[in-house]
């Protein structure tokens, strides 16, 4: 492509180190719309006849079907997918081909073919993010009313139901959804007709490219528009905290399937044995999301690293960008996948979850709640509970059998019901609140914003 200037091939070591056609060939469909894009304002400005234009757009679309149906034979020696489809259109149509290059560049292309490639994964993730956000809701629905401890510092703090634990879930996944949405929206801009750098003494219509492949407007500084890779750092973020949102659920779900905990059960279809231990049935799914969230993660850092030493505009290093972009990508599609049927499997179990919160102990924050309605002022109320806890662990008798008055006068006679279980969560109203009737208005308003209830 540039042999006009070199008197020597160039190194096959060189072109093995250089290549990224063995990767970048997914972009294929984007390329190709981009070509056809460009040819046609070529042809509105009287640079390609109808029948060249033509030309080039059969032979784009019969490459196309030849690169679906895995007929195209890919050279390395070509570097990238733009100049493997640019070559072996030459070679099918001749002359016309030749001119599809005037006014473009493949700074311009790649930076065009990848915000394509990137608004079309979004897309899909997103489809993905929504799954599983419906995977989560029918399980927030059948345990709506079930209660089970809550944690802080991995300590029994207070009483939750199951269905607020895992709406807990489904809310960080819509920060996802949106973080992704809001990645989109800023990337759809077309940077064709930016050139290397510099623009074109050439003008085409860079306004009808960008309507034709459906991105809300042109990019308005040409080197910006060729040095940006924003996008994909922005994408990349907003999936390694979706994964780091996964592994935290993964961690939740290792904890639960514990005999220590044994909250919950996964389907032996979402579970491995060991080879070595019959009885062996391990949370290895949980463990991949946990262990994937790191390399999600480790995507981020590398292109970011790759973009912070690079002085404007395009230098080679920025071809790096696409290995982190695809692996995050495909990474973050399998994870969601499988989650996604694995939580639509799980069984709770109930009444080991309901043991747990039946310690009356995790209602000691209700007790001073009470007392505070009795107009003891909290830090007071505070105190008086912690005594009647010294006093449970001491003699060990459940704070919910020992004799309070003799503690504080300033108890209720009749305190033992604040140790209702479904009372206690009954009485928290506020909208946020861990209360089945709350849950499940929750559930219903997740159902009718994320459509219906089949799991894609
Ligand atoms: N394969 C290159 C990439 O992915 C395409 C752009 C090459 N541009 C150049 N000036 N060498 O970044």
């Amino acid at each position: 492509m540039w042999k006009g200037r070199f008197t020597q091939d160039t190194s096959s070591l060189v072109q093995q180190f250089g290549e990224s056609v063995s990767y970048d060939w997914r972009l294929f469909p984007h390329d190709i719309a981009g070509s056809i894009a460009h040819a046609r304002a070529q042809k509105t400005a009287g640079l390609l006849t109808d029948e060249e234009f033509s030309a080039i757009e059969k032979g784009l679309l019969s490459i196309r079907s030849d690169i679906e149906s895995g007929q195209f034979e890919f050279k390395t020696s070509l570097e990238d997918i733009h100049m493997n489809i640019e070559s072996e259109l030459t070679r099918r149509i001749g002359a016309a081909g030749a001119k599809l290059h005037t006014a473009r560049s493949r700074n311009d292309q790649v930076a065009t073919d990848t915000r394509l490639y990137c608004r079309a994964q979004i897309d899909s993730l997103i489809d993905g993010i929504r799954g599983l956000q419906r995977a989560l809701v029918d399980r927030a629905d059948t345990y709506a009313a079930s209660v089970m401890p809550g944690y802080t510092h991995l300590q029994r703090g207070q009483p939750v139901t199951a269905g607020h634990h895992f709406l807990a879930y489904v809310e960080m996944l819509e920060r996802d959804a949106s973080r992704l949405h809001d990645a989109r929206r800023r990337l759809n801009v077309c940077p064709l007709g930016s050139g290397a750098l510099a623009g074109s003494t050439i003008n085409l219509d860079r306004k009808a490219i960008a309507a034709e492949l459906g991105f809300d407007d042109v990019t308005t500084n040409s080197m910006d528009a060729i040095a940006d890779r924003d996008y994909i750092a922005e994408i990349l973020f907003a999936i390694s905290l979706c994964g780091v949102h996964l592994s935290r659920l993964s961690e939740d779900l290792i904890l639960w399937c514990s005999a220590e905990f044994a909250f919950a059960s996964l389907a032996d279809a979402h579970t491995t044995g060991s080879s070595l231990m019959p009885q062996k049935k391990n949370p290895d799914v949980c463990e991949l999301t946990r262990g994937k969230s790191g390399r999600l993660l480790g995507n981020l850092v590398a292109i970011l690293t790759t973009i912070k030493g690079l002085p404007l505009t395009y230098n080679r290093d920025l071809q790096e960008d696409k290995e982190p972009l695809f692996d995050s990508i495909d990474t973050l599609h399998l994870t969601l996948a499988v989650n996604t049927e694995m939580i639509l499997a799980l069984q709770l179990r109930e009444d080991v979850c309901a043991r747990a919160a039946a310690d009356p102990m995790l209602l000691a924050t209700d007790l001073a709640d009470d007392l505070v309605k009795q107009g003891v002022p909290f830090r007071q109320a505070h105190e008086l509970v912690g005594k009647a806890v010294a006093a449970s662990i001491a003699s060990q008798t459940p704070l919910d059998q020992l004799d309070l008055r003799s503690i504080s006068e300033q108890y209720r006679t009749d305190s033992a019901e604040i140790f209702d279980l479904s009372r206690a969560l009954r009485s928290r109203t506020n909208p946020g609140c861990p209360n089945p009737s709350i849950v499940r208005e929750q559930v219903k308003r997740w159902q009718d914003h994320l459509g219906s209830n089949q799991a894609s």
